[in-house]
C-alpha cells in the first residue's frame, strides 16, 4: 500500500500549491489597482510643476501686459531706449538674474516707479520670472 500513500501524498501537495498559487493570483490582483494608482499619482505628481509653471507663465504675461508693457513693448524701453530689457542690456546694466529684476519691478529703478502694490503678492516675482524667459529668447514669442 505504499504507493497509494505516495499517492495521496501527491494530492496534498498539490491542493496546497494550488491554494498557494490562487493566493498569489488574488495578492497580485489587489495589488494590480495599488500599481494602476501609484501610476496616477507618479504621472500627477510629474505634471502638477508643469501645469503651476504654465499658470504662473500666463500670470507672468499677463503682469508685464498690464503693469510694464506701457513703457517696455517687447522688451524695449520708450523712455530710456538703452535701458531696455534684452539681455545685452540687463547685463550691461548689472541686472543677472530674475530676482534682480523683481526688485526693480516692486522697488523701481532710478525714474521708473516701483509697482509692488499693483503687482500684488509674488507678481514681481512672477514677472521678473517672465521677462528674464523672454530676455533668454530674445523676445520672440513662440
Ligand atoms: C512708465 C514707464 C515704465 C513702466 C510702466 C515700467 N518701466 Fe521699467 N523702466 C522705465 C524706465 C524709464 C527705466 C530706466 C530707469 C532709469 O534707469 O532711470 C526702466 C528700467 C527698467 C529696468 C532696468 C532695465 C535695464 O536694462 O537697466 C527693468 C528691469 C524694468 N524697468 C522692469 C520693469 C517692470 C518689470 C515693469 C512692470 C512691473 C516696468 N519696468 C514698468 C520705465 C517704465
Amino acid at each position: 500500500m505504499k504507493s497509494a500513500r505516495t499517492f495521496q501524498k501527491l494530492i496534498s501537495i498539490t491542493k496546497i500549491y494550488i491554494a498557494i498559487k490562487n493566493k498569489i493570483k488574488i495578492f497580485i490582483q489587489k495589488q494590480k489597482y495599488i500599481f494602476i494608482a501609484s501610476i496616477f499619482c507618479i504621472f500627477f505628481l510629474i505634471s502638477l510643476p508643469e501645469e503651476l509653471n504654465a499658470i504662473d507663465k500666463d500670470l507672468g504675461k499677463n503682469l508685464f501686459d498690464n503693469h510694464c508693457s506701457g513703457c517696455h513693448i517687447n522688451g524695449t524701453n520708450i523712455i530710456r531706449r538703452s535701458k531696455n530689457l534684452k539681455i545685452s542690456s540687463l547685463k550691461k546694466n548689472g541686472i543677472d538674474d530674475p530676482e534682480t529684476i523683481a526688485k526693480i519691478a516692486s522697488q523701481g529703478i532710478g525714474i521708473m516707479d516701483g509697482y509692488e502694490d499693483q503687482l500684488g503678492k509674488n507678481g514681481d516675482q512672477i514677472v521678473a520670472n517672465w521677462i528674464w524667459e523672454q530676455a533668454q529668447k530674445a523676445w520672440v514669442q513662440e
